[in-house]
């Protein structure tokens, strides 16, 4: 889902929470939503989505992320991470390995569960990352 903010941290947060009530999560009863802000000011939101094969399951950081990028949204500056654990959920290594594919600058804001944030940096995260850089 696509939407357009140009609100701070809370705002990026309360879509993410948004996205997060259509997780379909009815295997691990977890949910996640997520929400991308790309440079220009637009979001796109995701939540994940298991399988009954569940390998196949998708993160929320990634359904957001693959949102943005097929809707030409490359240049990334925020993605904001929600969970319904009622504590910090930071991004998994699949996501963040997929996130530095366009932003290593990316910041990383996690709801605290407790009316907060915490925010950090992907390379924070993901130090010394390969990436698009290494192959060119
Ligand atoms: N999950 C996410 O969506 N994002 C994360 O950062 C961590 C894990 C999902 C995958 C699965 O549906 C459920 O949470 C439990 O792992």
């Amino acid at each position: 889902m696509k939407r357009r903010t140009s609100g701070g941290h809370e705002k990026l947060l309360a879509l993410a929470r948004e996205a997060m009530t259509r997780a379909y999560a009815p295997y691990s009863r977890f949910s996640v939503g997520a929400a991308v802000e790309a440079q220009d000011g637009s979001v796109f939101t995701g939540a994940n989505v298991e399988n009954a094969s569940y390998g196949l399951t998708m993160c929320a950081e990634r359904v957001a992320l693959f949102t943005a990028v097929a809707a030409g949204k490359r240049r990334l500056t925020r993605i904001a991470v929600v969970s319904s654990n009622g504590g910090a959920t930071y991004p998994c290594g699949a996501c963040r390995q997929a996130l530095h594919e366009f932003s290593h600058e990316l910041e990383v804001i996690v709801d605290d569960g407790k009316g907060g944030a915490e925010i950090t940096t992907l390379s924070g995260l993901l130090p010394k990352a390969f990436g698009p850089a290494d192959l060119a």
